[in-house]
């Protein structure tokens, strides 16, 4: 059995014009120390499904099994990092990871927690910032503190949205590889939304498409056949990742041809 399983979810939200069907019917399988990646078009709700695997939000019917059990709220197995990164505002870069940190290993004494929370902080190059309060800094750097404090959560399943699409492509390059090597190393199981077809084949095993909304749904998988850790300059070279791009890509396409044709009926075209 799948360590972390989505059997028939479907979850709408109330709107002023009738009920608004953000999932249908979405299955979704993930092995224990799994990377996946989800990508799909912007509004299928991605985020939504982020917030039910969460805990944060109930589907309206289907189940979701975290290593057998039913999730029904938030826990500390799951660390989510989220698409708009909020941070407490007036606490420091640091104060804000060393929270996650506290929160996780109460065993840790007050100096080995700070040294958790700085090393994070490093990680993610905010060394420099770390006294800084969120609204002195740039999205981007709002961004790593966020990665950051959900790698200090230690979660067994490491939930995250989006979480490098404000960076600039330098940043972005060398998080994605450190992101890989503590996936390597603790070999956490990670879902990764991402509007970005080569950072999902540059990390996930396998890529899971979703729909077009309203009412998305969960495509095939497409497997990525290459060993870790990849670079981004080595996958060009290789033919599994231009079948795994092809692949992706002509799904999205085609979810896109079909929005758009059901929007055109719609209109009356
Ligand atoms: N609380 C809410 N109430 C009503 N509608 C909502 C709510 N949250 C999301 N929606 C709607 O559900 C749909 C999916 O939203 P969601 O944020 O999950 O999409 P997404 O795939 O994450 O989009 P993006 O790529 O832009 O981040 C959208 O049409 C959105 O307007
Ligand atoms: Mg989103």
């Amino acid at each position: 059995m799948a360590f972390l399983s989505l059997r028939g979810v479907r979850k709408s939200h109330p709107t002023a014009r009738g009920e608004h069907v953000v999932l249908r019917d979405l299955d979704l399988e993930v092995n224990e120390g799994e990377f996946v990646a989800v990508v799909g078009p912007s509004g299928s709700g991605k985020t939504t499904l982020v917030s039910l695997i969460a805990g944060l939000m109930r589907p309206d019917a289907g189940e979701i099994l975290l290593d057998g059990a039913p999730v029904t709220g938030p826990g500390p197995d799951r660390g989510v990092v989220f698409q708009n990164y909020s941070l407490l505002a007036w606490m420091s870069v640091l104060d804000n990871v060393l929270l996650a940190v506290e929160s996780v290993s109460p065993e840790l004494s007050a100096d080995e927690r700070r040294a958790k929370a700085e090393r994070l902080v490093r990680l993610v190059n905010l060394g420099e910032a770390m006294h800084k309060k969120p609204h002195q800094l740039s999205g981007g750097m709002r961004q790593r503190v966020a990665v950051a404090r959900g790698l200090a959560m230690e979660p067994r399943v490491l939930l995250l949205d989006e979480p490098f699409s404000a960076l600039d492509a330098l940043t972005r390059a060398s998080l994605q590889q450190e992101l890989v090597r503590i996936w390597m190393r603790e070999r956490r199981t990670i879902v990764m939304i991402t509007n970005d077809v080569e950072e999902a084949i540059l990390l996930a095993d396998r890529i899971f498409p979703l729909t077009a909304g309203p009412g998305a749904r969960m495509g095939t998988p497409i497997d990525v056949r290459m060993p870790h850790p990849r670079s981004s300059r080595a996958v060009n070279l290789e033919p599994a990742y231009h079948e795994a791009r092809r692949s992706v890509l002509s799904f999205l396409v085609g979810q896109r041809r079909a929005s758009l044709g059901a929007t055109l009926a719609g209109v009356g075209a």
